[in-house]
């Protein structure tokens, strides 16, 4: 069984694709839910889910690597970062080299990096009359949105789509790939 755990900081809509995609799987688990956030919406879904789930003190995560310890316990083999917007501290990367992704609501490397999250990004994308835009799955390293791109996905822009409109043409995408290319890569 590979256990994943999937961390998210707010509504987690791809963590409920993921945790569904997987519900019936027999050899792939959604085994935690981590945020950084006690009122993330993904909570919720995590428990009525019956996933057990962990919120994250910022002085915790970057001060000490207890958070090695807890993701022991659950034995946990891989990460998913779904909208989680901190940095990863070094030790956790360490320890789960080729084994924590991300996915980012753009076609990297263009618009990453610190600050680059959600409608942020749609802004920019939006503001720079992009012809198209699209999703990065990525390996994570200490850098944000610079490590090994796994997938990307497309999709082509007109110039009346506005930011909402590309975050909601960005949401389908993701949804229907994420779950996907997790399985793909743990097969
Ligand atoms: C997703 O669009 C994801 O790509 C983005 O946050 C959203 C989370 O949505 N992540 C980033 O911007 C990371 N830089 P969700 O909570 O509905 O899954």
């Amino acid at each position: 069984m590979t256990n994943i755990a999937i961390f998210a900081s707010g509504t987690g809509s791809n963590a409920l694709k993921i945790i569904q995609h997987f519900e019936q799987h027999p050899q792939i688990n959604v085994r935690l839910i981590v945020s950084n956030k006690a009122e993330a919406y993904v909570l919720t879904t995590a428990a009525k889910y019956d996933i057990p789930t962990l919120v994250l003190q910022r002085k915790n995560f970057y001060q000490s690597e207890q958070l090695l310890t807890d993701l022991q316990a659950h034995q946990i083999d891989f990460i998913v970062l779904a909208g989680f917007l901190w940095l990863i501290p070094a030790y956790l990367v360490k320890h789960f080299p080729k084994r924590m992704i991300n996915i980012h609501p753009a076609l990297l490397p263009k618009y990453g990096g610190k600050g680059m999250y959600g409608m942020h990004v749609h802004q920019a994308v939006y503001q720079a009359k992009e012809p198209e835009t699209g999703i990065t799955i990525h390996y994570v390293n200490e850098q944000y949105d610079e490590g090994n791109i796994i997938f990307q996905a497309r999709c082509a822009l007109t110039p009346q789509d506005t930011p909402p409109e590309i975050a909601k043409k960005i949401q389908q995408l993701e949804h229907q790939h994420f779950a996907k290319v997790i399985e793909d890569l743990l097969d």
